[in-house]
């Protein structure tokens, strides 16, 4: 079947089966045997999305048509998917176990990668073992890690997750990241940092991004002050650059040896599996880095071998393609349920959005459907004190990914163990009511403002357990499923034109700031917003 035939059965079915609720669908016997899909330690459950089965096989239709299997072939085997930058997107070769051998243009590039996690080894082992010493001897003891986006929120997020899995040796050692391009976090955080035993990781992928070459000037500028010693001695003790463009950050200033490495065939946001994880392995050591990459790899596997009616990723895909253009929802919160994952939404707000966010498709033509929806997310009991209420009484249609670990806590005490029962009662009391509206507790004679329409439909996405190898294999299933929508709708998912012409637009209005007016430079309002920032600066 073509992709336009696939396409409009999809659309007829929507009109036909346009009055479904989900009230109805979750009353069939065996819908969440039928609905629910699992990996290893990670359970899909998608009972609670307005699918039927005669959906899910036209949805697979579709991605045969689309040639879905094609493109992941292509994906792994390293064809340049990233058409508009010709070059491949290889971030699954990040997770190779180390005997595996890949060829990329006559060369091993498994090999590549795996002296890039040896140099980071080394670091790593170093700082665990108080061997880097800063100018004046003392052992470092806090990494501040400089980056945005990708270099950022990528390592931010699995840091923070996986806190509770430190080995005692990386205890004493404090990681804080810094993104924002204004100073702000860094000039805070450096009133409380003791510059002897401070480690600055600059990362970033082109080495030119304003944003972080700024702070890491401004870092630069903090230590020589603290003291005096020349500033290649400085930078040897309290830099580490980790970079695409090594040559770039040895131009800035920063030691050889002291560069991590790693290749243009890995996407910004898809860089945490490589050397911009460092600050994930001094976190929780080279064995937890493994135990990630390792789990990602499973998922890498599953999403290349599974049969597609019994694939995660593929299904995750379709599920949301069902809900964005048949059922026009275009609206998505992504509400963990464990305070671990706080930031999940904003590592998925990139990933998604910078990925999918395009209209051409890949031959330049404008799509004629629509994209990737607006994504946003917040710690999920949080958001239910929050936004909530739009999600259950809203004019707006929204799907949601909840997203929470089975157990935890191990054997610790009673009151943690309730406050985890406690979230899961949360979790699925939300998914329920945002799925049968009143019908989830008798509310027939409530008044009109106690009225829950339900019929939002939501994806649970059940860990056994949060650890590292559970997360790489959360993180792989949403890269692969953002892969999977791309080729549904024939869009780049690894490229991000977007986002470059702000970035010029700010360089050609950089000089104008705090300068006497000239009218007509620009914009009615951007030559009046230039005319106001100069007056409020005489002052
Ligand atoms: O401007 C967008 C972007 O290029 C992202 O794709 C990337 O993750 C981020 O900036 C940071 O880039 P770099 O790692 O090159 O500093």
């Amino acid at each position: 079947m073509d992709k336009q035939k696939a396409w409009r059965r999809l659309e007829d079915t929507a009109q036909k089966d346009a009055n479904l609720h989900l009230k109805g669908l979750l009353m069939q016997p065996g819908r969440f045997e039928q609905f629910s899909f699992r990996h290893d330690e990670i359970l899909l459950d998608l009972s609670r999305q307005r699918l039927t089965s005669e959906v899910l096989d036209q949805l697979l239709s579709l991605a045969g048509s689309c040639h879905l299997d094609r493109w992941i072939d292509d994906l792994f085997s390293g064809a340049p998917v990233n058409q508009t930058e010709r070059r491949p997107a290889l971030h699954t070769a990040l997770r190779y176990p180390p005997q595996h051998a890949f060829n990329l243009d006559g060369r091993d590039i498994n090999s590549d990668v795996q002296s890039a996690l040896s140099a980071m080894e080394v670091l790593v082992n170093q700082l665990h073992k108080q061997q880097w010493r800063g100018f004046s001897g003392e052992p470092i003891d806090t990494l501040v890690n400089i980056g945005v986006g990708g270099s950022d929120l990528g390592p931010m997020m699995v840091c923070h997750a996986l806190e509770e899995f430190q080995p005692p040796r990386a205890r004493a050692i404090q990681t804080h990241f810094i993104s924002s391009m204004d100073g702000s976090q860094l000039s805070s955080l450096l009133q409380h940092l003791d510059p002897e035993r401070t480690l600055f990781i600059v990362s970033s992928k082109s080495f030119t991004t304003a944003d972080t070459l700024a702070n890491a000037a401004t870092a630069r500028d903090w230590l020589k002050q603290a003291s005096h010693m020349p500033e290649d001695l400085l930078l040897k003790r309290h830099f580490v650059g980790i970079t695409a463009c090594p040559d770039k950050a040895f131009e800035w200033g920063l030691a050889k040896e002291n560069l991590l490495h790693f290749w243009d065939w890995v996407g910004g946001r898809y860089s945490l599996w490589s050397t911009i994880g460092f600050s994930i392995a001094v976190r929780i050591g080279m064995k937890g880095f493994r135990a990630l990459l390792d789990g990602a790899w499973r998922m890498d596997e599953h999403f290349r071998h599974a049969d597609w009616s019994q694939n995660l990723p593929v299904l995750l895909a379709l599920t949301e393609i069902w809900n964005i253009n048949f059922q026009h929802i275009h609206a998505h919160a992504i509400l963990p349920y464990d305070g671990r994952l706080a930031h999940l939404p904003a590592y998925l707000e990139q990933l998604e959005m910078e990925s999918n966010g395009k209209s051409v498709d890949r031959c330049g033509q404008p799509v004629s459907h629509r994209t990737c929806p607006v994504l946003w997310g917040e710690i999920g009991p949080n958001a239910q004190h929050a936004f909530y209420q739009l999600l259950h009484q809203g004019s707006e249609p929204v799907m949601c990914d909840f997203i929470v670990a089975a157990s935890r806590y191990g054997k610790s005490s009673e009151s943690l163990q309730s406050q985890h029962r406690l979230t899961l009662a949360n979790c699925l009391a939300q998914a329920r009511v945002l799925a049968l509206g009143d019908d989830a507790i008798d509310q027939s004679s409530a008044s009109p403002w106690q009225h829950y329409a339900g019929n939002q439909p939501s994806t649970l996405l059940l860990l056994d357990q949060l650890s590292p190898a559970t997360l790489g294999a959360l993180i792989a299933l949403y890269e692969h499923k953002v892969f999977v929508q791309s080729v549904i709708w024939d869009i780049n998912p690894f490229d991000q034109w977007g986002v470059e012409l702000g970035k010029q637009m700010a360089n050609t209005l950089l000089p104008h700031i705090g300068q006497a007016p000239s009218p007509g430079a620009f914009d009615k309002a951007t030559d009046g917003l230039l005319a106001e920032l100069y007056r409020v600066n005489q002052e």
